[in-house]
């Protein structure tokens, strides 16, 4: 079976975390698969972002956004390689979520998506759709920048505009098994 790049987006508390680790146990009974998980907050980039995200420094939208996106870039190696040796990668967010944050902001779509040009293309989008109400059942969001209410809902109807055909937009207020059966519907594994 060829290695498949697989992306899963969502709102905070959509549950993308916990689908990713369900999925690649998943897929890893026929062959071989890896986790990504973006912002990679490991890396020098990262170490940015992260300080950023927990408001302990302050950047502009635009340069935020261009370290996402190299955040992104700085992997761009290590997911070719993967793919190209056969692993199938699940990733907990990617571009979408670069240009739906950034967008939600106010920057122009368009410049939001440019930086990415040139990544890697999923073979498939699942979107883990989570209303507000059970966001909050499920302890509400952090303290991090964007975990708020009003945001959460100008990302979302964002990636409302980016969302494509073949995307699975997948109800996540479910139980975690539902959720895990549709996405696994959704690949046809
Ligand atoms: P998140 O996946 O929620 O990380 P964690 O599970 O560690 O909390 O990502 C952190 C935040 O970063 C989240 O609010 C979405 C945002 N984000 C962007 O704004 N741009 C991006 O390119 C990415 C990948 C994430
Ligand atoms: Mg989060």
């Amino acid at each position: 079976m060829k290695a498949k790049f697989i992306i899963v987006e969502g709102l905070d508390r959509a549950g993308k975390s916990s689908q990713c680790e369900l999925l690649v146990k998943e897929l890893s009974k026929s062959g071989p698969v890896e986790l990504l998980k973006f912002p990679d907050r490991t890396t020098a980039v990262g170490k940015m972002i992260d300080a950023y995200l927990q408001s302990k420094s302050d950047l502009n939208d635009q340069a935020i956004h261009l370290l996402f996106s190299a955040n992104r870039w700085e992997a761009v190696e290590d997911i070719k390689s993967k793919l190209n040796s056969g692993v199938t990668l699940v990733v907990d967010r990617f571009s979408y979520s670069g240009a739906a944050f950034s967008a939600a902001k106010g920057l122009d779509l368009g410049w939001c998506k440019h930086p990415d040009v040139g990544l890697p293309e999923p073979d498939k989008v699942i979107f883990l759709d989570v209303s507000e109400e059970v966001a909050m059942q499920r302890g509400g969001y952090g303290n991090e920048r964007y975990e708020k209410l009003e945001f959460q809902r100008k990302v979302r109807s964002i990636f409302q505009q980016l969302r494509e055909p073949n995307w699975a937009w997948i109800n996540a207020d479910e139980s975690v098994e539902n959720v895990h059966q549709r996405i696994v519907q959704a690949l046809g594994v």
